[in-house]
């Protein structure tokens, strides 16, 4: 989605902001842009397409003196909802006046009213977007004060948004505000970055204030101010940034989806590390902040989220159903939001995301504070809103995730739901002797991960088989039928291949009309309940004439056999299992992805952290 860099102080401007833009590719973006002064004028490089494009655009347009001399400017990846990804869309936009630029993430909902009146006050516009509309409303407000201005236009503004505002009439400041849009303020010595997104701002520094909804900052190069849209000052914390520059760099790897696939046994100890309590046989997990009453007393168990993090719930689904014999439900938050759901103190709305910015995973999280739900999260980035609206939640502590697709989050994700159910259940009605059994399984994690990544010549080799296919179907049972579902979404996300997931009972209602001679389907079969099964499925599909790569458990020679070919992952308790099955789906999307040639970290018409609904 758009990103925002704001930057002001004793660097050069130009350079801190084009390396920020490169800081947020990954995001996912169509078009992007740069404003700086230049001898009081403002001056503006927009271009579709690359931040590398911009770049030379700017190298070869602004005179080099200037390029050395700016201390002060906005920029912009923007990832097009009003309009196309055109020049005349991208970000900054200019007021009436061309004094005043701006750059902007989230949707101004009312901004159609707002452009008829000031297209009656004889404003003009140059583009289609939302974002050109509130820079003019800015413009129309100044009356000697950009503060003042940015906070009677938001007044008037319904929707979402984080800015960042830059005018020659105030040269020495940068106004950033927010609204369900994140909006980071990093200090530095001598210089402030403003950004959406903290992975720009580590370069320079790791003290950083989260603007929280209706903040708006006076950003100096040597102090910030916080106030709220009446110019009421506002308390925000000094947060420490805990990721360092590394975290956010490919460390050797050439992308990083394959630095992340391969970080996750360190990502996934650091899930756990401290978490297992091997005397009650139970977990730790000091964040949810619940009392043993509270967990007894507990009726429901209902996860949302969007894309992977759905999937990751429905995994917990089966754990919290098995392990503490509460009734858990999985549902998609944008459907949540809107369904009026029945919900009483007694139901655990658990929020999962990744970004902890998700647009509909945030409004599922204040539906459900609105009817009274025990709310909790489980996010990544800490500090994001989603932990903070739910104030109670584990962290997964997976590191930065930079590649859109999602590797690392997703298994951590699953760690700690499986936690969660271990806690839960010890509360309830689960035996200390199987809870121990979970724990060690747990425990041995990282280590099971890390005996299916050193098969990465193997997985290669069968993704090789693939890269000429366009349909590929994936099919599990039990905890393996979402990580069918996820296998599926990695495939078709990098690299365009038309994949499905199914439960591997449900291909016969329909989906097996589409198998044909070589058609792949990929049947999740390890040693689990229901394995038999699948294996039952595998035949009917095999019968069809499809071509089954099969990932089976250790030593399954009678699973093996049913399949063309095959992959061996692990052994391990039925509810980790998904874990390395769905680590070596990654790696097998990554390589069909790579064979062919995809963009594999920032995937055609994706966005990292989908903030809009
Ligand atoms: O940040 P979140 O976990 O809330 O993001 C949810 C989805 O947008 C995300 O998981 C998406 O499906 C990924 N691109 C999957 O790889």
């Amino acid at each position: 989605m758009c990103g925002i860099v704001g930057y002001i102080g004793k660097q050069g401007a130009v350079g801190a902001l084009i390396k920020g833009l490169r800081k947020l590719e990954y995001r996912g973006y169509d078009s992007a842009g740069v404003a700086v002064l230049d001898g009081g004028a403002m001056l503006v490089t927009k271009t579709p397409g690359k931040v590398a494009a911009l770049s030379e655009r700017v190298r070869a347009e602004w005179p080099a003196e200037l390029l050395a001399s700016a201390r002060a400017g906005i920029a912009h990846t923007r990832w097009a909802t009003h309009g196309l990804p055109t020049q005349s869309n991208a970000h900054p936009h200019l007021d009436e006046t061309g004094r005043i630029a701006l750059v902007h993430n989230g949707i101004i909902e009312n901004y159609r009213p707002l452009r008829a009146r000031l297209e009656a006050k004889g404003h003009h516009f140059h583009s289609e977007t939302d974002t050109e509309v509130l820079a003019h409303l800015v413009g129309e407000f100044f009356s000697g004060d950009l503060f003042q201005a940015v906070c009677s236009a938001l007044h008037q503004v319904e929707g979402t948004f984080g800015i960042a505002v830059f005018s020659s009439l105030e040269p020495d400041r940068i106004i950033a505000a927010r609204r369900g849009s994140p909006i980071v303020v990093g200090m530095g010595d001598g210089e402030t970055i403003v950004a959406s997104d903290a992975s720009v701002i580590v370069a320079h520094t790791h003290r950083v204030i989260f603007l929280d909804d209706n903040d708006v900052a006076v950003v100096k190069a040597d102090s910030v101010d916080v106030r709220d849209l009446d110019n009421v000052p506002v308390n925000r914390a000094v947060a420490e940034l805990g990721m360092d520059v590394e975290s956010a760099e490919k460390g050797g790897y050439e992308h990083f989806m394959l630095k992340e696939i391969h970080e996750q046994p360190e990502a996934l100890g650091n899930a756990i590390r401290g978490r297992l309590d091997f005397a009650l046989g139970s977990a730790v997990l000091s964040g949810m902040n619940t009392s043993p009453r509270e967990l007894a007393e507990l009726k429901r168990v209902i996860m949302v989220g969007c894309g992977t993090s759905l999937h990751a719930g429905l995994v917990g689904e089966y754990a919290f159903e098995e392990l503490a014999g509460v009734n858990a439900e999985v549902e998609q938050a944008a459907e949540f939001r809107y369904r009026n759901p029945i919900l009483g103190s007694r139901d655990f709305v658990i929020a999962i995301s990744q970004s902890g910015e998700t647009a509909d995973t945030l409004a599922a999280v204040r539906e459900a504070h609105q009817k009274g739900a025990f709310v909790m999260s489980l996010c990544n980035v800490v500090g994001s809103t989603i932990a903070r609206e739910t104030g109670r939640g584990v962290y997964l502590h997976a590191g930065p995730e930079i590649s859109v697709a999602s590797t690392k989050a997703f298994t951590s994700q699953v760690a700690v739901l499986l936690m969660m159910a271990l806690k839960l259940g010890r509360g309830r009605r689960l035996s200390r002797e199987h809870g121990l059994e979970l724990a060690r399984a747990i425990e041995s994690i990282p280590e099971l991960v890390t005996r299916v990544l050193v098969q990465d010549d193997r997985i290669r080799a069968l993704a090789a088989g693939c890269v000429r296919d366009e349909h590929a179907y994936f099919i599990g049972r039990g905890p393996l039928y979402p990580a069918a579902l996820e296998g599926a979404l990695k495939l078709k996300e990098i690299s365009y291949i038309h994949a499905e997931g199914y439960h591997a009972a449900e291909l016969k209602h329909g989906p097996i009309a589409l198998l044909s001679k070589g058609t792949p389907v990929i049947a999740l079969a390890c040693d689990i309940p229901g394995k038999d099964k699948t294996l039952g499925n595998v035949e009917e599909c095999r019968a069809r004439g499809a071509r089954i790569i099969g990932v089976v458990s250790e030593g399954d020679g009678e699973a093996a056999e049913h399949m063309d070919e095959c992959l061996e992952i692990p052994r391990t308790h039925p509810l980790v299992t998904a874990i390395p099955a769905a680590v070596a789906l990654q790696l097998f999307s990554y390589h069909v992805a790579r064979l062919r040639g995809c963009e594999i970290d920032q995937p055609r018409n994706l966005a990292k952290s989908v903030t809009v609904e």
